[in-house]
Protein backbone atom coordinates (compact mmCIF):
# COMPACT_ATOMS: atom_id res chain seq x y z
CA UNK A 1 0.00 0.00 0.00
CA UNK A 2 1.32 3.38 -1.18
CA UNK A 3 0.47 6.38 0.94
CA UNK A 4 1.48 9.64 1.21
CA UNK A 5 1.23 10.93 5.07
CA UNK A 6 4.26 12.75 5.46
CA UNK A 7 7.45 12.62 3.14
CA UNK A 8 9.12 10.08 5.24
CA UNK A 9 6.85 7.58 3.70
CA UNK A 10 9.14 8.41 0.02
CA UNK A 11 12.58 7.80 -0.27
CA UNK A 12 15.12 10.60 -1.71
CA UNK A 13 14.75 8.74 -4.68
CA UNK A 14 10.91 8.17 -4.80
CA UNK A 15 11.04 11.84 -4.30
CA UNK A 16 13.22 12.85 -6.80
CA UNK A 17 10.75 10.50 -8.95
CA UNK A 18 7.45 12.36 -8.46
CA UNK A 19 9.25 15.65 -9.12
CA UNK A 20 10.32 14.16 -12.08
CA UNK A 21 6.72 12.65 -13.32
CA UNK A 22 5.18 16.29 -11.74
CA UNK A 23 7.48 17.84 -14.30
CA UNK A 24 6.33 15.54 -16.89
CA UNK A 25 2.51 15.46 -16.03
CA UNK A 26 1.07 18.40 -18.43
CA UNK A 27 2.96 16.37 -21.41
CA UNK A 28 1.20 13.21 -20.39
CA UNK A 29 -2.01 12.32 -21.31
CA UNK A 30 -3.75 9.45 -18.89
CA UNK A 31 -6.78 7.53 -20.36
CA UNK A 32 -10.17 6.89 -18.77
CA UNK A 33 -9.42 3.07 -16.94
CA UNK A 34 -13.18 1.38 -16.64
CA UNK A 35 -14.57 1.32 -14.41
CA UNK A 36 -13.68 4.56 -13.30
CA UNK A 37 -11.46 4.89 -10.14
CA UNK A 38 -12.99 7.29 -7.18
CA UNK A 39 -11.04 9.47 -4.82
CA UNK A 40 -12.80 11.10 -1.66
CA UNK A 41 -11.47 14.45 -0.55
CA UNK A 42 -12.04 14.79 3.21
CA UNK A 43 -11.47 18.40 4.62
CA UNK A 44 -12.12 18.95 7.59
CA UNK A 45 -10.19 22.11 7.98
CA UNK A 46 -10.79 25.41 5.43
CA UNK A 47 -9.25 25.18 1.88
CA UNK A 48 -8.80 26.44 -1.30
CA UNK A 49 -5.24 25.63 -2.91
CA UNK A 50 -4.91 22.05 -1.65
CA UNK A 51 -8.61 20.83 -2.11
CA UNK A 52 -9.38 22.53 -5.66
CA UNK A 53 -5.81 21.03 -6.79
CA UNK A 54 -6.69 17.91 -5.92
CA UNK A 55 -9.68 18.36 -7.49
CA UNK A 56 -8.25 19.55 -10.37
CA UNK A 57 -5.12 17.17 -10.98
CA UNK A 58 -8.09 14.35 -10.31
CA UNK A 59 -10.51 15.47 -12.71
CA UNK A 60 -7.38 16.19 -15.42
CA UNK A 61 -6.49 12.51 -14.30
CA UNK A 62 -10.03 11.04 -15.54
CA UNK A 63 -10.23 10.17 -11.84
CA UNK A 64 -14.24 10.64 -9.94
CA UNK A 65 -13.88 12.94 -7.09
CA UNK A 66 -16.59 12.11 -4.41
CA UNK A 67 -17.09 14.96 -2.77
CA UNK A 68 -17.40 14.47 1.13
CA UNK A 69 -19.33 17.31 2.97
CA UNK A 70 -17.99 17.36 6.52
CA UNK A 71 -20.79 19.29 8.08
CA UNK A 72 -23.28 16.84 6.35
CA UNK A 73 -21.72 13.97 6.80
CA UNK A 74 -22.75 11.76 10.00
CA UNK A 75 -19.11 13.68 11.34
CA UNK A 76 -21.87 15.26 12.93
CA UNK A 77 -23.38 12.13 15.00
CA UNK A 78 -20.13 11.08 16.18
CA UNK A 79 -18.87 9.02 13.42
CA UNK A 80 -15.00 8.43 13.88
CA UNK A 81 -12.32 9.21 11.43
CA UNK A 82 -11.63 5.45 11.45
CA UNK A 83 -15.27 4.46 10.67
CA UNK A 84 -15.83 7.15 8.16
CA UNK A 85 -12.78 6.44 6.49
CA UNK A 86 -13.88 2.58 6.56
CA UNK A 87 -17.03 3.47 5.15
CA UNK A 88 -15.87 5.26 2.08
CA UNK A 89 -13.69 2.10 1.89
CA UNK A 90 -15.89 -0.56 1.63
CA UNK A 91 -18.44 1.34 -0.63
CA UNK A 92 -15.70 1.59 -3.31
CA UNK A 93 -13.39 4.66 -3.29
CA UNK A 94 -9.54 3.61 -4.01
CA UNK A 95 -7.90 6.30 -2.28
CA UNK A 96 -8.82 9.49 0.51
CA UNK A 97 -7.64 12.97 0.64
CA UNK A 98 -7.59 14.62 3.91
CA UNK A 99 -7.43 17.10 5.66
CA UNK A 100 -7.42 17.08 9.24
CA UNK A 101 -7.10 19.66 12.52
CA UNK A 102 -5.23 17.15 14.35
CA UNK A 103 -1.51 16.27 13.83
CA UNK A 104 -0.85 12.68 12.69
CA UNK A 105 -4.67 11.91 12.35
CA UNK A 106 -3.61 9.44 10.25
CA UNK A 107 -2.25 7.06 12.89
CA UNK A 108 -5.46 5.98 13.78
CA UNK A 109 -6.15 5.22 9.76
CA UNK A 110 -2.93 1.94 9.97
CA UNK A 111 -6.21 -0.95 9.02
CA UNK A 112 -7.42 1.26 6.12
CA UNK A 113 -6.78 -0.82 3.23
CA UNK A 114 -6.59 2.20 0.35
CA UNK A 115 -4.21 5.06 0.07
CA UNK A 116 -3.98 7.88 2.63
CA UNK A 117 -2.82 11.06 1.05
CA UNK A 118 -2.41 13.90 3.74
CA UNK A 119 -3.56 17.31 2.69
CA UNK A 120 -2.70 18.55 6.18
CA UNK A 121 -2.82 17.60 9.68
CA UNK A 122 -2.83 20.36 12.05
CA UNK A 123 0.39 21.50 12.52
CA UNK A 124 1.90 18.73 11.67
CA UNK A 125 2.85 17.91 8.25
CA UNK A 126 1.73 19.34 4.79
CA UNK A 127 3.30 17.01 2.29
CA UNK A 128 1.72 17.99 -1.33
CA UNK A 129 2.83 21.42 -0.01
CA UNK A 130 6.36 20.61 0.38
CA UNK A 131 6.25 18.77 -2.85
CA UNK A 132 5.08 21.62 -4.77
CA UNK A 133 7.68 24.30 -3.34
CA UNK A 134 10.34 21.62 -4.01
CA UNK A 135 8.93 21.71 -7.93
CA UNK A 136 9.17 25.18 -7.68
CA UNK A 137 12.73 25.41 -6.36
CA UNK A 138 13.87 22.86 -8.47
CA UNK A 139 12.56 24.72 -11.79
CA UNK A 140 14.05 28.07 -10.77
CA UNK A 141 17.84 26.05 -9.45
CA UNK A 142 17.89 22.61 -11.16
CA UNK A 143 20.01 21.97 -7.77
CA UNK A 144 19.21 22.04 -4.14
CA UNK A 145 22.54 21.55 -2.73
CA UNK A 146 24.14 24.93 -1.70
CA UNK A 147 20.83 27.03 -1.76
CA UNK A 148 20.20 28.95 1.15
CA UNK A 149 16.66 28.91 1.97
CA UNK A 150 15.07 31.24 4.67
CA UNK A 151 12.19 30.48 6.31
CA UNK A 152 10.19 33.58 7.50
CA UNK A 153 7.58 33.88 10.46
CA UNK A 154 5.02 31.77 12.61
CA UNK A 155 7.68 28.75 12.03
CA UNK A 156 5.58 27.26 15.62
CA UNK A 157 2.65 26.64 14.12
CA UNK A 158 3.19 25.96 10.76
CA UNK A 159 3.04 22.58 9.64
CA UNK A 160 4.55 23.57 5.76
CA UNK A 161 7.76 25.15 7.82
CA UNK A 162 8.73 21.74 9.44
CA UNK A 163 7.82 19.54 6.32
CA UNK A 164 9.94 21.94 4.32
CA UNK A 165 12.60 22.48 6.77
CA UNK A 166 13.64 18.90 7.18
CA UNK A 167 13.20 18.14 3.07
CA UNK A 168 15.35 20.90 2.29
CA UNK A 169 18.18 19.65 4.26
CA UNK A 170 18.31 16.08 3.78
CA UNK A 171 18.86 17.83 -0.25
CA UNK A 172 21.44 19.75 0.78
CA UNK A 173 20.21 22.81 1.42
CA UNK A 174 21.13 25.52 3.92
CA UNK A 175 17.98 26.52 5.96
CA UNK A 176 17.24 29.19 8.24
CA UNK A 177 14.71 31.30 9.93
CA UNK A 178 13.49 34.68 10.22
CA UNK A 179 10.73 35.51 13.12
CA UNK A 180 9.78 36.81 16.38
CA UNK A 181 11.58 34.47 18.87
CA UNK A 182 8.46 33.17 20.53
CA UNK A 183 7.15 31.48 17.00
CA UNK A 184 10.79 29.88 16.56
CA UNK A 185 10.36 26.05 16.87
CA UNK A 186 13.58 25.23 19.18
CA UNK A 187 13.51 21.45 17.97
CA UNK A 188 14.22 22.72 13.91
CA UNK A 189 15.48 26.62 14.30
CA UNK A 190 17.87 26.24 16.73
CA UNK A 191 21.07 27.83 15.83
CA UNK A 192 19.89 29.04 13.06
CA UNK A 193 18.03 31.70 13.39
CA UNK A 194 18.94 35.18 11.62
CA UNK A 195 17.55 38.58 11.09
CA UNK A 196 15.39 39.76 8.35
CA UNK A 197 17.15 42.18 7.18
CA UNK A 198 20.87 39.30 7.08
CA UNK A 199 17.75 37.02 5.66
CA UNK A 200 17.13 39.43 2.29
CA UNK A 201 20.74 39.73 1.38
CA UNK A 202 21.56 36.16 1.93
CA UNK A 203 18.67 34.21 0.71
CA UNK A 204 18.29 32.49 -2.39
CA UNK A 205 14.84 31.94 -1.26
CA UNK A 206 12.65 33.84 0.81
CA UNK A 207 10.12 31.34 1.89
CA UNK A 208 6.92 33.58 3.75
CA UNK A 209 4.94 32.22 5.91
CA UNK A 210 1.29 33.17 7.24
CA UNK A 211 1.13 34.31 10.63
CA UNK A 212 -1.34 30.86 11.86
CA UNK A 213 -4.18 33.20 13.86
CA UNK A 214 -6.03 29.24 13.57
CA UNK A 215 -3.56 28.01 15.84
CA UNK A 216 -3.05 30.91 18.27
CA UNK A 217 -3.53 34.48 19.25
CA UNK A 218 -1.69 36.67 16.65
CA UNK A 219 -2.21 39.23 19.32
CA UNK A 220 0.58 38.13 21.41
CA UNK A 221 2.18 41.63 21.50
CA UNK A 222 1.79 42.32 17.77
CA UNK A 223 -0.29 44.76 15.67
CA UNK A 224 -0.51 44.10 11.97
CA UNK A 225 1.83 47.20 11.30
CA UNK A 226 4.25 46.61 13.35
CA UNK A 227 4.36 42.97 12.36
CA UNK A 228 5.12 43.96 8.97
CA UNK A 229 7.61 46.32 9.60
CA UNK A 230 9.67 43.95 11.87
CA UNK A 231 9.48 41.05 10.34
CA UNK A 232 7.64 40.94 6.76
CA UNK A 233 8.84 41.36 3.43
CA UNK A 234 8.79 45.11 3.11
CA UNK A 235 9.16 46.82 -0.45
CA UNK A 236 12.36 48.38 1.20
CA UNK A 237 13.90 44.35 2.12
CA UNK A 238 12.80 43.59 -1.58
CA UNK A 239 15.62 45.94 -2.96
CA UNK A 240 18.37 44.10 -0.58
CA UNK A 241 17.57 40.61 -2.02
CA UNK A 242 20.18 39.18 -4.33
CA UNK A 243 19.61 39.55 -8.11
CA UNK A 244 18.52 35.73 -8.99
CA UNK A 245 16.60 35.32 -5.63
CA UNK A 246 12.63 34.42 -5.47
CA UNK A 247 9.93 34.88 -2.62
CA UNK A 248 7.99 31.97 -2.18
CA UNK A 249 5.00 31.44 -0.02
CA UNK A 250 2.19 28.51 0.07
CA UNK A 251 -0.81 31.07 0.23
CA UNK A 252 -3.35 32.51 1.58
CA UNK A 253 -1.32 35.35 1.67
CA UNK A 254 -2.13 38.41 4.22
CA UNK A 255 -1.32 40.82 2.30
CA UNK A 256 0.71 43.96 3.95
CA UNK A 257 1.63 41.70 7.05
CA UNK A 258 4.23 39.34 5.94
CA UNK A 259 4.68 40.24 2.57
CA UNK A 260 3.80 43.66 0.83
CA UNK A 261 1.22 43.50 -0.92
CA UNK A 262 2.73 45.08 -4.01
CA UNK A 263 5.29 41.94 -3.94
CA UNK A 264 2.58 39.63 -4.17
CA UNK A 265 3.10 39.31 -7.86
CA UNK A 266 6.40 41.25 -8.19
CA UNK A 267 9.02 39.91 -10.75
CA UNK A 268 11.01 37.48 -7.91
CA UNK A 269 7.13 36.12 -6.98
CA UNK A 270 6.92 32.59 -7.58
CA UNK A 271 3.51 32.22 -5.20
CA UNK A 272 1.14 31.89 -8.40
CA UNK A 273 3.62 29.59 -10.32
CA UNK A 274 3.50 27.55 -7.02
CA UNK A 275 -0.11 26.96 -7.14
CA UNK A 276 0.34 25.86 -10.83
CA UNK A 277 2.46 23.45 -9.74
CA UNK A 278 0.27 22.39 -7.27
CA UNK A 279 -2.14 20.76 -9.69
CA UNK A 280 1.24 18.84 -11.53
CA UNK A 281 2.18 17.54 -8.02
CA UNK A 282 -0.83 16.17 -6.96
CA UNK A 283 -1.28 14.52 -10.31
CA UNK A 284 1.93 13.02 -9.42
CA UNK A 285 0.89 12.09 -6.01
CA UNK A 286 -2.31 10.21 -6.55
CA UNK A 287 -0.70 8.50 -10.05
CA UNK A 288 2.19 7.33 -7.48
CA UNK A 289 -0.43 6.20 -4.86
CA UNK A 290 -2.96 4.49 -7.44
CA UNK A 291 -0.19 3.17 -9.34
CA UNK A 292 -2.36 4.93 -12.31
CA UNK A 293 0.70 4.68 -14.64
CA UNK A 294 0.54 0.85 -14.35
CA UNK A 295 -3.08 0.23 -14.58
CA UNK A 296 -3.94 3.43 -17.09
CA UNK A 297 -2.54 3.60 -20.52
CA UNK A 298 -0.99 7.18 -20.67
CA UNK A 299 0.51 8.90 -23.83
CA UNK A 300 2.97 11.71 -23.94
CA UNK A 301 1.36 15.03 -25.76
CA UNK A 302 3.46 16.92 -27.54
N1 LIG B 1 -1.32 26.43 0.96
C1 LIG B 1 -2.47 25.86 1.34
O1 LIG B 1 -2.49 24.77 1.94
O2 LIG B 1 -3.59 26.59 1.04
P1 LIG B 1 -5.07 26.12 1.36
O3 LIG B 1 -5.23 26.14 2.88
O4 LIG B 1 -5.96 27.13 0.69
O5 LIG B 1 -5.26 24.74 0.85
Amino acid sequence: MKHLRTLEDLTLEQLEKLLSLANEMDKISLKQSEPPITVANLFFEPSTRTKCSFEMAQKELGLHSLHFETNFSSVQKGETLYDTVKTLESIGVKAVVIRHPEKAYYKELENINIPIVNAGDGAGDHPSQSLLDLLTIQQEFVIFQGLHIVICGDIRHSRVARTNANILRKLGSKVSFAGPEEWMDREITKGNVISMDKAVKEADVMMMLRIQTERHDMSEGWTKEAYHEAYGLTVGREKLMKKNAVILHPAPVNRDVEIASELVECDRSRIFKQMKNGVLVRKAILAYVLNLLEVKKYERVI
